[in-house]
């Protein structure tokens, strides 16, 4: 493990020396952990509803703890801008990035629906695959959630166009020629699902919002804050829902602002440096891995 983690850092031009690499190493171990063990199993949450947990993460499609319903409408729609758009605008743009479920999407128009019948909202759902299984969405959600997965073609007719796009988002981003009212960005957690968190991707992803759109997710990763602030974007924080620090949600021209606290950790902790995949197609252990050097690299001096 540890010749490969030198192996690895040396691809980046990074040298380590044995100690070093055993500082990665632990690092690796203390942060990617599974967070939760169960086999692919629906389990339910706190608020009631169900969710999957992901074999291949260690990790739920929500959190267990807040609630999954609970944590679609505020951890996502609340801070995404979306309820105030759409008292006054006739149609509306999400980007739905690890659509998994669709729960993000189906909360989302079911209440901006509530609010204005007669708005157009066009819906992106990527994902890398789509789940073959899938847990029932509690009242009042379930005929949507059904119709979002068996017969999209009646919610046309309400409106609502969905469009799943399936494969590797680093491949796939790049279809979309529209522009967003808001993103969800809802994969895994940084340290277990890296690619999808890069500086790179993301540069990508947030070009798509709209001068005045709003990026949205549960993370308050500084690895993440730190890209979309190097990215040149406005950085703040959304209300905590279930534990003490908030989500993050990001805009090219809202002004959002971080809490003094929060700034001087993405200034002064060693985590707070981006993840790079400059190529937008290296492993996601090695994204890991170089980040990790940089860390231990950064602690050392
Ligand atoms: C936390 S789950 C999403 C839950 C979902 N938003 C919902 O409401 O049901 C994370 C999703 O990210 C997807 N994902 C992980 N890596 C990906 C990649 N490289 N490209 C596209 N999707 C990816 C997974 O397949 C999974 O469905």
């Amino acid at each position: 493990m540890v010749e490969d983690i030198k192996k690895i850092a040396e691809k980046f031009g990074i040298v380590l020396s044995k100690e070093e690499a055993l500082k990665v190493q632990k690092e690796l171990k203390r942060w990617c952990k599974p967070s939760i063990r169960a086999d692919g199993e629906i389990i339910k949450t706190r608020d009631g509803s169900f969710t999957l947990i992901s074999k291949e993460y260690g990790e739920p499609y929500h959190s267990v703890y807040a609630g999954a319903v609970r944590e679609c409408y505020e951890k996502f729609l609340l801070p995404s801008g979306l309820i105030d758009k759409t008292k006054k605008s006739s149609r509306i743009t999400i980007i739905d990035i690890g659509f998994g479920l669709g729960y993000n999407s189906v909360v989302a128009i079911h209440h901006l629906k509530n609010i204005n019948p007669a708005i157009e909202i066009k819906i992106y759902g990527l994902d890398k695959t789509f789940p073959s299984k899938l847990p029932p969405m509690p009242e009042p959600y379930t005929d949507l959630h059904n119709k979002v997965w068996e017969n999209r073609n009646a919610l046309e007719r309400e409106g609502v166009l969905i469009e799943l796009i399936e494969g590797d988002i680093r491949n796939t981003i790049g279809v979309i020629k529209d522009r967003a009212d808001a993103i969800f960005h809802d994969p895994f957690s940084p340290f277990r699902n890296p690619e999808m968190w890069t500086i790179d991707l993301l540069r990508k992803i947030t070009g798509k919002l709209k001068e005045d759109g709003i990026w949205v997710s549960y993370t308050s990763a500084l690895c993440v804050r730190k890209a979309l602030r190097m990215l040149g974007l406005f950085v703040g924080e959304s209300t905590p829902v279930g534990r003490k620090r908030g989500g993050t949600v990001c805009s090219p021209s809202k002004k959002f602002e971080l809490s003094i606290h929060e700034e001087r950790k993405l200034n002064l902790s060693p985590y707070a440096i981006p993840l790079k995949d400059e190529t937008l197609n290296t492993p996601p252990k090695e994204i890991l891995i170089r980040y990790f050097c940089e860390v231990v690299k950064i602690k050392d001096t």
